[in-house]
């Protein structure tokens, strides 16, 4: 890491300090970023940072937080680490706080060090604190320890603040409605992990093993900046398509199988995340397309409800709705399409959801109700599509679709009009995904 501004550029990130301090109206947030974690012994996982810090910050280093003091006069406070020339020789690049307040555009910045002894006095005569309650075991006692020490000093007339909220609901909030360069760099990672699957469709062969597709995947996230997989990536062939969280990645491809990747990158930040279906020897059976059809028209379908007013749940339903009268077509089911919908017999073969929000986490911050209703869709707000079909063996499915798990994922933008599919660029179609796989080998 070297002196970068943050990647949306400084004043991205005060406009979201601003809006934050004016949705607190008065008092104090504190914001730290996420800790370091031991992978074991000496070793670490690769870093990442908090995601509300980072929104906020666009700050990368550990043992640091955010503070915001709202009101009429808001300000911003950054704690970081100091420079340390040693440290930096074993470790790497630190801001330092001089250069963090010039580089990210915070009013102020300061020694870590100084934090607890700092917040004791900005919380004095406050009348609220914000923060993020039960996240953090030893955050809370630490806060705890602030809130006491300015309670001691009541006796000098300082008073302590007697509201603590929850940071997170104001911010989960304003997560939920990306602005234009959380929108650029979502399109970014969006489009990076289409190319990934692509390549990954051009190099599968029966006789290779998950692990090396999982390989050519991270190839292309990395080679173009994508600094991790948003999620452990699922390479799953036949059978294991099943297992919707297969995470084994380690048995070989047989001809005449499917695969199913679900995949996507995080670029600095932000995830992607994309499944695709397609056959270990390049052309879909019978069976494998007639599924693959049904997945596909369910997609399609719940992707024509995802419209600006519209409830959260309208693509779940709309897809439900086209796979249960598919199972009940291909006699994996048998009675009515009403029944089927009541009784949610479907949810043998399609037992999760159609979407999640997207954005800084796979699955992002926000609500999915308001008062007990769905949530309206609004512009701005970036979801998946992502039905699907996992047939096991069972005595009672038709043997051709034994072991089929077949999932079709794209990570789509709320506009005033159609949604803007990010993910478009991953060949989907059974004509698309065949000719690549004919055309496209090495
Ligand atoms: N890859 C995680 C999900 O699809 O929700
Ligand atoms: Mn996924
Ligand atoms: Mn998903």
């Amino acid at each position: 890491m070297n002196m970068n501004e943050p990647p949306h550029g400084a004043p991205a990130y005060a406009a979201r300090r601003q809006r934050l301090s004016h949705a607190m109206g008065a008092g104090v947030a504190v914001i730290p970023t996420a800790p370091e974690r031991t992978r074991n012994r000496d070793s670490q996982y690769p870093y990442r940072f908090d995601s509300y810090f980072f929104y906020l910050t666009g700050f990368p280093e550990p043992e640091a937080v955010l503070v915001l003091v709202a009101g009429e006069s808001p300000r911003s406070i950054l704690f970081c680490r100091e420079k340390h020339e040693e440290r930096e020789i074993w470790d790497g690049f630190r801001y330092g706080p001089p250069a963090a307040r010039e580089r990210f555009g915070v009013d102020e910045a300061r020694a870590i060090e100084r934090l607890d002894e700092d917040l004791v006095t900005l919380l004095a005569d406050q009348p609220s604190l914000f923060y993020a309650p039960g996240a953090d075991a030893d955050w809370d006692a630490r806060v705890m320890r602030w809130l006491n020490a300015v309670r001691a000093q009541a006796r000098t007339g300082v008073s302590a603040p007697a509201q603590i909220h929850d940071v997170r609901t104001l911010l989960d909030e304003m997560r939920l409605v990306k602005d234009a360069a959380e929108l650029a760099t979502m399109r970014r990672a969006a489009g990076i992990s289409a190319g990934a699957h692509q390549r990954a469709m051009r190099a599968v062969l029966p006789g290779r093993f998950e692990y090396e597709i999982e390989a050519e995947l991270q190839h292309e996230f990395r080679r173009h900046g994508a600094q991790f997989p948003a999620y452990w990536p699922i390479v799953a062939g036949g059978a294991n398509a099943c297992v919707l969280h297969y995470r084994d990645n380690d048995a070989p491809l047989r001809d005449g199988d499917l695969l199913l990747i679900d995949a996507g990158c995080e670029l600095d930040g932000y995830a992607a995340d994309i499944t695709r279906t397609f056959p270990v020897n390049g052309r879909y059976s019978g069976a494998q397309r007639a599924a693959y059809e049904l997945v596909l028209a369910a997609q399609s379908a719940a992707i024509a409800q995802v419209r600006a007013g519209n409830p959260w749940n309208a693509p779940h339903d709309a897809a439900v709705r086209v796979l249960a009268q598919g199972m009940l077509d291909l006699r994996l089911l048998s009675g009515s399409l009403d029944e089927t919908l009541e009784k949610e017999t479907y949810r043998r073969f399609y037992m999760h959801r159609t979407g999640h929000w997207l954005g800084l986490d796979v699955h992002d911050a926000g609500e999915y109700k308001h008062g007990g209703n769905w949530r309206a869709l609004g512009p701005g707000m970036t979801l998946t599509v992502e039905p699907g079909i996992y047939l096991r063996a069972a005595h009672d499915v038709p043997a051709e679709f034994h072991n089929i798990g077949i999932r079709i994922e794209d990570d789509v933008l709320v506009t005033d009009g159609d949604c803007e599919v990010l993910t478009r660029n991953a060949a989907k179609s059974v004509a698309d995904v065949e000719a690549l796989m004919r055309d496209g080998k090495h």
